[in-house]
């Protein structure tokens, strides 16, 4: 099957197929993470559509949005290689009317953590998820778990307002020195991707400890050692579901989150650890 590209809405309600339709949203610039999410999309559904749009209202002012990478014929050719139907490929206008009012709040789960950092980003992220939801309808969404706080709030997003759409979720790919894979990596020069390294070296040595004040003192001194060129945002160990901070008390899997700037580029990873009080 040739695979279409629908640049607006009226195109993609027409190419849209019968049966299940999975999602996977994207920003484009895609590489092997994408590549898994499509992959269990194309496991699971009769109709594999991926949505490519750098979505401008989850980036802040401060942030990168004209910098976000954009390479739509590649990504296209990742899209056929992965036998995916549709390529849905909106323009910002076609999205967002200019007068637009309404959009969808992520709650105080999307103030903390990354949303602390990024004051908006999850409400622009929430309000385009719920955008693509409507416009493709699908049965099933693909996410990865690197965006381990997004996909959170997708979850609740999905209980909060009744939607009819499993979430699945999709383990971090990683090179084979352990960096997480991200579209913003092609920004890192060689002696960044070597400082950046201390990202997923803290998560290993914190998820190797037992508990949270161990694991997080392991983390933090990988990240320390790391020296001046890693500008940590935040390490935290947080209730998956909520993403509050937890304590000696929690029992059952928790996220190890990092964000951090090397140069000028800001990465994030998280790993899961188990954790029980007996
Ligand atoms: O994870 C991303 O690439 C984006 O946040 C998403 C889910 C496609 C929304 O723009």
């Amino acid at each position: 099957m040739e695979l279409i590209v629908a640049r607006n809405r009226e195109d993609l309600v027409k190419a849209r197929g019968g049966g299940e339709v999975a999602l996977v949203p994207t920003m484009g610039a895609l590489h092997e993470g994408h590549q898994a999410l499509i992959r269990q999309a194309r496991a699971r559904a009769d109709h594999v559509v991926v949505s490519i749009f750098v979505n401008p209202l989850q980036f802040s002012p401060n942030d990168d949005f004209s910098r976000y990478p954009r390479t739509f014929e590649a990504d296209l050719d990742v899209c056929r290689a992965e036998g995916v139907d549709v390529v849905f490929h909106p323009a910002v206008e076609d999205m967002y009317a200019p007068d637009r009012q309404v959009g969808v709040t992520a709650g105080r789960m999307g103030s903390v953590v990354e949303g602390a950092a990024r004051p908006g980003h999850f409400d622009g992220v929430l309000t385009v998820v719920l955008k693509l939801f409507n416009v493709v309808q699908p049965g099933l969404a693909v996410f990865g778990q690197k965006d381990a706080q997004q996909l959170a709030l997708i979850r609740r997003m999905v209980a909060d307002l009744d939607l009819p759409i499993e979430i699945l979720d999709v383990p971090t790919v990683r090179e084979p020195d352990g960096l997480a894979l991200s579209s913003r990596n092609r920004f890192l020069s060689d002696d960044d991707r070597r400082v950046a390294l201390a990202l997923s070296r803290a998560l290993r040595a914190g998820a190797a400890e037992l508990t949270p004040s161990r694991i997080r003192a392991a983390a933090r001194e990988v990240l320390d050692a790391a020296g001046p060129e890693l500008d940590v945002d935040y390490l935290v160990l947080v209730d998956p579901a909520t993403f509050a901070e937890v304590d000696g008390t929690y029992d059952g899997m928790a996220v190890l989150a990092v964000a951090a700037r090397v140069g000028t580029t800001r990465l994030i990873d998280n790993v899961s650890v188990t954790l029980s009080r007996g």
